[in-house]
């Protein structure tokens, strides 16, 4: 693949600007500087710099984010910025997608990725990909709030009861639950309905992924690809 090529597929803009980049020696390969954008590379399971920052190539991108409060997942924000902004701008224009929503207010693990049809596979409802969320309630969780839980509620404006595949207190007023499905505000509505009310929401794992607790708050990391979340190739 020629290096031009290389800078292109990964979002460092466009093929005229890659050229420019490459020519003005500011992207090294495999730690040699590269001055010929028509130089014929092997990029896979390697790396590049671009004025100094490290960068690995992924024909398909999937990075985790550390969402922070007051970030809306919206291609069109209202209220707050983009998640989109806490990434650099090489991940926004190759065309990083989140997979799914979390609420504005909402923190924790959330997935982004160009790779389509991994977006299709993890958000599908057929496919039941569980995510795990950390509870704050307003009041005590009590004994009949869990048991709606784990039995299911009936939120209006939806067909089927809704039910947490698990539930764990963590203490009185914080409960962990995973659910299978994504509907809107879903897990805010399951706890209205059982009577108390969500005062912060976490989500703490996705799939076989859990948010490792050493990545702060509005940092991201790459993954390798979709078996970090789906624990197979
Ligand atoms: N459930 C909610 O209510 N909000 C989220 O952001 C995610 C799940």
């Amino acid at each position: 693949m020629r290096l031009e090529q290389v800078l292109f597929s990964q979002g460092f803009g466009t093929r005229h600007e890659c050229r420019g980049l490459i020519s003005l020696g500011r992207v090294t390969f495999e730690g040699n500087t590269v001055t010929d954008p028509d130089e014929d590379v092997d990029p896979v399971g390697r790396s590049f710099t671009v004025d100094g920052r490290s960068w690995p190539y992924y024909e398909k991108a999937l990075v985790l984010l550390n969402k922070p409060e007051n970030y809306e997942c919206s291609q069109k924000p209202i209220h707050h910025p983009s998640v989109m902004t806490l990434l650099p701008p090489p991940l926004r224009v190759r065309g990083l997608q989140p997979v799914g929503r979390l609420d504005a207010d909402t923190t924790g693990l959330l997935l982004l990725t160009d790779d389509g049809a991994l977006q299709h596979r993890l958000t599908h409802p057929k496919r039941h990909v569980p995510k795990r969320y950390r509870v704050t309630c307003k009041h005590a969780a009590a004994d009949s709030l869990i048991e709606a839980l784990l039995e299911g509620v009936k939120l209006v404006d939806e067909r089927d009861v809704l039910r947490a595949q698990d539930v764990e207190r963590i203490d009185d007023k914080v409960l962990e639950m995973t659910i299978t499905s994504g509907k809107y505000h879903q897990v805010k509505r399951m706890i209205a309905a059982g009577g108390n009310r969500v005062e912060a929401l976490e989500r703490v794992r996705f799939g076989h992924l859990a948010l490792p607790e050493a990545l702060a708050r509005g940092e991201w990391l790459w993954l390798e690809g979709p078996q970090a979340v789906l624990g197979t190739k």
